[in-house]
């Protein structure tokens, strides 16, 4: 079990509010007064290097951060999550994805999990030597990976981040019950050498299911039949009895299991298209790279564990200095789906207002996540992170060595990086506005106070030798640890979903009054807007 401390009443939190009242020190000031300031909270973990210095955090502060986490009794609960606890709750359920990449150990599951690995690197395999052949004996070239949220945000991003090791199969995704995407998706492809994943943990989902009947019966449509299905498309659920009343025989089906979170699950079989894809090697090192940063979360001592110190500075911000958004900006397109997948894992997660003893809470749990790939969030965005009202702290991401041979390119990408987190740290004072100014002999003083930047805007800077499987397993579990931990200092429990229920259950009535041509009992707004919607539609 977890345990149960609300972080009001522990001292750290009290002395915490004290600090963030007395504390008027800028990062610069922090900088200055302490010329070891980098080396104290910068951090290797294998070959990626996480520099905490340009944040808001001194000395004090960070000793108090890690005594609240002790307070919360963090260690604890990290030895409860990986002894399989039944720390998700209100589920009832262990939540273990770390065994899902537990490889060189030995775990409670382990003969479960390597023979569902197994199945997976056999049929990765075939399908990328072009055995598994499509039914008119042609080779697979296409895979449409079906499914949404934790069960295509995961493997779409690291799909995408993980380009340069593409072989042969070319990947979709499809996960919105809007169906532009699906016939996006399908237009140009060749039913004889196209498969279909079809992800779902429980398999009900009613996007996934709709879009996997329409996938199903494009199939059928163009050349298909029943007797040939197997050759087309396989599951990915903990569900087998609905993969086989969709007409996919178990023989077709991965499984996993109720121990792993939809939005950690990407380590399971529901990275079945990313192994096809980039082949089943590089999928292992991506687990090995996540096993790594598990070992380091782990065993390490607080105050240099990695995805403590960046989890313990967001309490910090978020609940005492107010700073209620966090970006994620990689300087890497290949990371460009890498905020929305956080987005889910941070937000589903953390999003709670409820804490482990059934209380609302009196204080903040997580953060907004958004972001963008650098260099374009630069041209739209970046304004408010520098001069806005609001202090958003960023996560910085670049990658030392692209895959590409454009050197000039490289180096403007990695000025922009280094530029803009020096921008947001020192800002531009009056006085250099206005030296500026008298140099170019410009006049209009009237200009000075928009050309000042304030500074003092934290950042973290995370960088990382190569874009390789295993290097961005480490990346995705330092933030899925930072997650949990966050959760735990906040005592609610991150491993459920509740919210997402109610708008699914209403969504029910609704569409069969649509489908009748009905408007039910609903807020005047609602029931206004079904009826602008019949009136509308021809
Ligand atoms: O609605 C939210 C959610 O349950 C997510 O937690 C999950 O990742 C997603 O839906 C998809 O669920 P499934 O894999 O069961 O289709």
């Amino acid at each position: 079990m977890l345990p149960k401390v609300n972080p009001t009443t522990t001292r750290s939190w009290a002395e915490l509010s004290i600090l963030s009242r007395e504390s008027n020190n800028t990062i610069q000031d922090l900088f200055q007064e302490d010329p070891e300031r980098v080396n104290k909270f910068s951090f290797d973990v294998n070959s990626t290097y996480f520099d905490f210095s340009k944040n808001n955090v001194s000395d004090d502060v960070s000793r108090t951060l890690i005594e609240l986490a002790n307070e919360c009794e963090l260690p604890r609960a990290i030895e409860a999550m990986f002894q399989g606890e039944e720390i998700n709750q209100t589920e009832k359920r262990a939540v273990l994805h770390t065994e899902l990449r537990s490889l060189s150990t030995k775990s409670a599951h382990s003969e479960l999990v390597l023979t569902e690995l197994d199945k997976v690197k056999k049929f990765s395999n075939q399908v990328g030597a072009g055995e598994w052949k499509g039914h008119s004996g042609k080779e697979i070239t296409d895979i449409v990976n079906i499914g949404i949220g934790g069960s295509d945000l995961g493997p779409k991003m690291i799909t995408h981040a993980l380009r340069p090791f593409w072989k042969s199969i070319k990947p979709h995704f499809v996960s919105n019950v809007d169906a532009q995407q699906l016939k996006e998706e399908l237009d140009g492809l060749n039913p004889e050498t196209t498969l279909f994943i079809i992800a779902s943990k429980t398999f009900s989902t009613q996007e996934t299911m709709t879009n996997a009947e329409s996938a199903k019966s494009w199939f059928l449509e163009n050349g298909g039949h029943e007797s040939v299905i197997s050759r087309h498309f396989v599951a990915v659920s903990t569900n087998e009895k609905a993969v086989n009343s969709f007409g996919i025989s178990s023989e077709n089906m991965f499984q996993f299991w109720d121990w792993v979170g939809g939005r950690y699950s990407l380590w399971s079989s529901i990275g079945l298209v990313i192994a096809c894809v980039i082949g089943y090697q590089n999928f292992e090192q991506l687990l090995l790279g996540a096993e790594e940063m598990d070992k380091h979360f782990r065993d390490s001592p607080l105050e240099k564990n990695v995805p403590v110190i960046a989890a313990l500075i967001g309490v910090w911000y978020n609940n005492f200095l107010g700073y209620d958004s966090h970006a994620i900006l990689p300087y890497d397109h290949r990371l460009r789906f890498l905020a929305s997948y956080l987005q889910q894992a941070d937000m589903e997660s953390n999003g709670k207002s409820v804490d482990r003893q059934g209380n609302s809470v009196s204080y903040q749990t997580g953060p907004i996540i958004w972001g963008e790939a650098g260099t374009n969030g630069q041209h739209a965005f970046y304004q408010l992170i520098h001069q806005g009202t609001k202090i958003v702290p960023c996560d910085f991401i670049m990658i030392a060595n692209p895959e590409h041979d454009y050197v000039d390119h490289h180096q403007k990408l990695l000025s922009n990086f280094l530029a803009q987190t020096e921008a947001l740290l020192k800002g531009k004072a009056k006085k250099e506005v206005m030296a500026e100014l008298k140099e170019s002999n410009s006049h209009g003083h009237d200009i000075i106070p928009y050309k000042v930047f304030d500074g003092n805007r934290p950042t973290t800077s995370i960088l990382i030798d190569e874009l390789t499987p295993f290097n961005l397993g480490l990346l995705v579990a330092f933030y899925e640890h930072k997650i949990f931990t966050q959760g735990v200092i906040w005592n609610i429990f991150s491993f459920d979903q509740w919210g997402v229920e109610l708008g699914k259950q209403l969504a029910k009535p609704i569409l069969s009054e649509i489908q009748e041509e009905k408007h039910g009992a609903h807020d005047l707004s609602t029931s206004q807007l079904m009826k602008r919607y019949q009136d509308m539609r021809r």
